[in-house]
């Protein structure tokens, strides 16, 4: 059919005239998103690296695809054994602890490559260990203090052994690297620090207590920290070969008290990572949240992810970080231990988000991983075994599929796989509203066919919908012995 040549000219003009609408719209997003970017510290370039963000996307995508992985919070305070934090709680100073751990502190039973043994066999990717907490002792070799585990009774390079180990068993290296550090006489005294948690047990608040921490930090001096800081990392990133992974912990930000990017001189800390490690995933604790390549993923901490965080309206890697227990180092008396079947949803639930998840273990002051822990590693191991295909290489389900009531996605974007999650098993017969779209449906851990229909049961002999219940698939009434069943379906093109 012709068209008149007035309707070309109008289609021309209206789609001249889209354009422009659109043109506008997005100089209008750029234009926001740069004030987003300049929120908070105007004088924060945007951009840190000349990396582009296919480039960034191709370095990630190892670390995308992996979706598990294992942390390790493993220090001096294994000892006291109540949590990480266990100084600042309790407010320790430093002579009260080194007297009463350093002496004693000897992992005489740690074996890197059975740590690493116990990842692998979870379907765990990579690990990351605490090379340094907040506590501030170092579990490696460094040359920049004595403060560290190869003057101890133990006497070897932590650090080394679990990179060799890691290496050995084919998983990705990761260190956690805390930039907060409450043993360094010149890290000066903010929020966390155990001093102020002195300072407040007497008593002190108001003016009275900011006299006290600025007469505490009158002889500490940020910079020759943050010299003594950066040479640690420069150390870390040097001396150990190719490592995956680095996870900064953290900035503690507050108006009161508080620190930010500057005390860290953070904006150098990234250009020396990619630097000297330019393969090397980082963390976004670096209070860099303004620029645009100063963190790689985002890390929300011991919550289940509802939807796909976004930064500046853009969908962002993500890994949730969680523990068994809630303490990340070795808690003896901690009794809230998540079971099985809440972990493996929480992997599940996490890559149904797009996310990863870094499950830790708080190894024990003999080096070795509690019962508890490897009771629960198990649970991943066996469950990972037969159902790691929903996992590995997959991420949110497009748009137009929705989740069975008690159920998640899993998409893999590769193969079109869509993966079913019953974290409630169903009586029998599972209503599924893309049943239209399936093409064919298996059960993943024993490859059996799963039958399903597209109208409900019974609409043969009436109108389906007056039941309320939509086409589906046919399952056995009794739940096979799997923790969280999945189904595999084979998309229709
Ligand atoms: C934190 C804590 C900590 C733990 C970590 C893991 O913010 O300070 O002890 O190492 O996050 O995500």
């Amino acid at each position: 059919m012709a068209v008149r040549p007035e309707r070309n000219r109008m289609n021309r003009n209206n789609a001249r005239k889209g354009m422009a609408a659109i043109a506008a719209a997005c100089a209008a997003l750029a234009l926001t998103a740069a004030a987003e970017h300049k929120r908070r510290y105007p004088e924060l370039p945007e951009k840190i690296t000349a990396e582009t963000p296919a480039q960034r996307d191709a370095r990630m995508a190892w670390w995308r695809d992996a979706r598990f992985g294992m942390f390790i919070h493993f220090g001096l305070y294994a000892a006291p054994a109540r949590h990480e934090w266990v100084r600042s709680v309790e407010g320790i100073d430093n002579e009260t602890y080194d007297s009463k751990y350093l002496p004693r502190f000897n992992p005489d039973l740690f074996d890197a490559d059975e740590w690493a043994a116990q990842a692998k066999r979870a379907g765990m990717k990579y690990i990351v260990l605490t090379t340094k907490h907040h506590e501030g002792f170092c579990m490696w070799d460094t040359k920049t203090t004595d403060y560290k585990i190869t003057k101890t009774a133990f006497g070897r390079d932590l650090v080394r052994e679990y990179v060799d180990a890691c290496r050995r068993a084919g998983l990705g290296v990761g260190f956690y690297f805390s930039i907060m550090d409450w043993h360094h006489p010149d890290y000066t005294v903010d929020n966390p620090h155990p001093l102020m948690t002195r300072l407040r047990k007497e008593g002190k608040k108001g003016k009275e207590l900011e006299d006290a921490v600025a007469a505490l930090n009158a002889t500490r001096n940020m910079d020759r920290y943050r010299e003594y800081m950066h040479a640690q990392i420069r150390e870390l990133l040097t001396e150990y070969g190719k490592i995956d992974i680095i996870w900064y912990d953290f900035t503690p930000v507050s108006e009161k008290f508080g620190k930010t990017y500057k005390d860290w001189d953070a904006v150098k800390v990234v250009k020396m990572t990619r630097e000297l490690q330019p393969g090397a995933i980082i963390n976004n604790r670096l209070d860099l949240m303004e620029t645009e390549d100063g963190w790689d993923f985002i890390c929300p901490e011991q919550f289940k992810v509802q939807i796909w965080p976004t930064v500046r309206g853009r969908r962002v890697p993500w890994e949730t970080c969680q523990t068994f227990s809630g303490s990340w180092g070795y808690s003896r008396d901690e009794t809230t231990w998540k079971g099985v079947h809440q972990l493996v949803e929480l992997l599940v639930h996490s890559v149904s988000k797009g996310g990863n998840l870094i499950m830790n273990v708080g190894p024990t002051a003999r080096g070795t991983f509690d019962d508890r822990a490897l009771e629960r590693l198990d649970g991943f191991a066996k469950w990972m075994k037969v159902n790691s295909r929903s996992i590995y290489g997959c991420t949110m389900a497009p748009d137009g599929f929705a989740a069975p009531d008690g159920a998640a996605l899993t998409w893999n974007e590769k193969t079109g796989r869509l993966y079913i999650h019953l974290f409630d098993y169903p009586m029998g017969y599972l209503p599924v509203a893309f049943i239209d779209k399936v093409e064919y449906a298996q059960f993943l851990h024993d490859g059996s066919e799963i039958k399903f229909r597209a109208k409900p049961p019974l609409a043969e002999a009436a109108d389906g919908e007056q039941f309320g219940v939509m086409g589906g698939m046919e399952l056995p009434v009794v739940k096979p012995a799997v923790e969280i069943p999945v189904i595999e379906c084979w998309l229709k093109q």
